[in-house]
């Protein structure tokens, strides 16, 4: 079949990504400089409609609360792997990007003084610890939904340029600049170069690498493979997080804010077990102390059930009109998925993957910063990236729970303005290289004509069954290992594929073939550096090195992935000096 030649377009920015990261740096970008977004779903489909409890801010409305406070959690939470820098920068500028939103029109919940509602959420205290705070600003538990929604009107006004439906397929670059990005119409067939003085990443993350996952079918980390294949690192992919509270046997979030409104856990015994795993804090320790002490009790044989692999969350101690008004979302959940009426019965919930840390490495700026032990800072010109997608690294080794839409509301606005900042010192665009796209066209010609007698959907319940079972909640080097030489020969399987379809117009088999292939990429990348990475810290628990080790591991993973397949690990520093305030060494963990 003869490939049709691309169709061109030049823009000044372009944004790969419509969810909240992308929407917010498109919407800066347009305040400055011609700007296009890429989305491979109607923008607001992207996965930032799904965040449910509300984005941290230190305002105060409901107790006394500071940024220096958000911050010392943030780095705790981070298991100390956090760079301090891009931290104190996040938790300072909080309260001013949420106040911008609500002036947006974000419609977040009031309290009765007309204030934005402010929720407790794990890992967040006053007081260096003291206890819980209300923290989380929060439209009902859909807060997610609210933003995207408000920043895509705000992108409309401003005359952002859209092309929603596009697969993104190859990073352009000419001697180690990014200057543009080749994409699929998944409409109508056709390939598009998108032309660009800078190109900003904002493609969400990966937790479809697992089968149990609160993720959207379009969390493939697309973003980050096609960095790899560009010849770029990414950062800490080891660092997964698994969010407590999935429903059993779906998946979906039930938001920690349900925790945070009076919510429990409890065992097969009735017990509420988060009492022995953090007795401070409860049921409101950080996601990676929770995920673990549920793990923990089926391991002892105190899971619910008959195969004792689920827990219970109790609501019974929340007022039916307080679920009513601020949960609501989960009510709908809950009867869907698991069939409950959570007014009246407890929600089956077990640890589902979430969030991923790591990503394209960025400094606090969104620049892509290549970094190693010796020279950290080097940055990309042209390549910026936000969000999920990308590792600024303001959560180190495990995120706190409202962090994420702080994270795309920062970085993406901060992004957008340095884009606009770049674009304008340069004179020109930079050409585009003769073999610019081939990469990514030849890839679509192969696969379309791949006629193997391996099928996709059973690569992919393969691949993410067993990196549940062997790269989870807890990994040990028998576990890593067999998973390295199942993604081998998963990796050889995917060489044997056929497709179904072989038409050019919404072929979604041609975007699920394209899709294994980069999620594979990533897998080996997980695996690779969760096995060299010889400690237990944040999220990434090993059974056989239960502890930290500073002395060794205080440093970024950074992983490289060349043609044949084969991932090379580098490290770079953790950033542990902050902008303006004292440092916050490690300390021993105490909950
Ligand atoms: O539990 C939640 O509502 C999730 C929030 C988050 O991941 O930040």
């Amino acid at each position: 079949m003869e490939m049709k030649k691309p169709i061109y377009h030049k823009h000044d920015i372009i944004i790969v990504g419509a969810g909240g990261a992308g929407l917010r740096a498109a919407l800066e970008a347009s305040k400055g400089a011609r700007t296009g977004v890429i989305s491979q779903v109607f923008p607001t489909r992207s996965h930032t409609v799904s965040a449910q409890g509300g984005i941290g801010a230190t305002l105060g409305n409901v107790e006394p609360d500071n940024w220096y406070w958000h911050m010392f959690d943030t780095v705790k939470g981070s298991d100390y792997l956090g760079d301090q820098d891009a931290i104190e920068y996040m938790c300072q500028m909080a309260p001013e990007v949420v106040i911008e939103l609500e002036h947006m029109g974000l419609p977040f919940s009031r309290l009765p003084n007309g204030k934005i509602y402010q929720r407790m959420f794990g890992g967040h205290t006053s007081n260096f610890g003291e206890r819980a705070v209300c923290r989380s600003c929060a439209a009902a538990d859909r807060t997610g939904h609210a933003m995207l929604h408000t920043l895509y009107q705000q992108c409309l006004k401003n005359e952002v340029h859209f092309f929603s439906e596009f697969h993104a397929l190859e990073i352009l670059t000419n001697n180690g600049a990014v200057n543009g990005v080749l994409a699929r119409d998944i409409v109508h067939g056709e390939f598009h170069v998108f032309h660009a003085k800078a190109v900003l990443f904002a493609t969400g993350g990966y937790s479809r690498l697992y089968q149990n996952t609160s993720n959207a079918h379009i969390n493939t980390g697309d973003g980050l493979a096609l960095t790899m294949r560009a010849g770029f690192p990414v950062e800490d992919l080891e660092f997964v997080q698994f969010h407590p509270t999935g429903i059993y046997g779906a998946g979906n979030l039930i938001t920690e804010g349900v925790r945070g409104e009076g919510g429990y856990l409890v065992n097969a015994e009735n017990e509420r077990f988060m009492v022995k795993y953090a007795p401070t804090i409860k049921d409101l320790a950080s996601r990676d102390i929770v995920s673990r002490g549920i793990m923990q009790e089926f391991r002892e044989g105190r899971g619910v059930g008959p195969k004792k692999d689920h827990v219970l969350l109790m609501m019974d101690e929340i007022d039916e009109d307080i679920i009513r008004e601020r949960l609501p979302g989960i009510m709908e959940l809950a009867e869907t998925f698991a069939g409950v009426d959570c007014t009246k019965e407890p929600i089956p919930v077990r640890p589902t993957a979430h969030y991923v840390m790591g990503g394209i490495p960025t400094n606090r700026f969104a620049e892509v910063a290549l970094g190693s032990m010796d020279s950290p800072e080097d940055t990309v010109p042209g390549f910026y990236a936000a969000g999920e997608a990308a590792c600024a690294s303001v959560h180190g080794a495990n995120r706190l729970g409202t962090n994420s839409l702080l994270d795309i509301i920062v970085f993406g606005k901060v992004g957008g303005a340095k884009m606009v900042e770049y674009v304008n010192s340069l004179p020109d665009f930079i050409p585009l290289t003769e073999s610019a796209g081939d990469r990514g066209r030849a890839e679509v010609d192969r696969l379309l004509n791949a006629n193997g007698s391996e099928r996709m959907g059973s690569i992919m319940q393969d691949l993410r069954e067993s990196m549940d079972e062997n790269c989870g909640v807890f990994r040990t080097d028998e576990s890593l290992t067999k998973q390295k030489e199942k993604i081998s020969e998963l990796r050889d399987r995917y060489h044997n594929i056929g497709l179904d379809d072989r038409g050019l117009t919404y072929n979604l088999d041609l975007i699920e073939a394209v899709e294994l292939g980069h999620i594979l990429d990533i897998a080996q990348v997980v695996v690779e550096a969760a096995l060299a990475r010889t400690e237990s810290r944040g999220a990434h628990f090993r059974d056989d090195y239960p502890d930290r080790d500073d002395q060794n591991w205080l440093k970024h993973t950074m992983a490289y992935l060349s043609e044949d397949g084969d991932v090379r690990l580098d490290y770079k520093p953790v950033r542990l000096q902050p902008l303006s305030v004292e440092s916050f060494e490690p300390k021993e963990r105490v909950y």
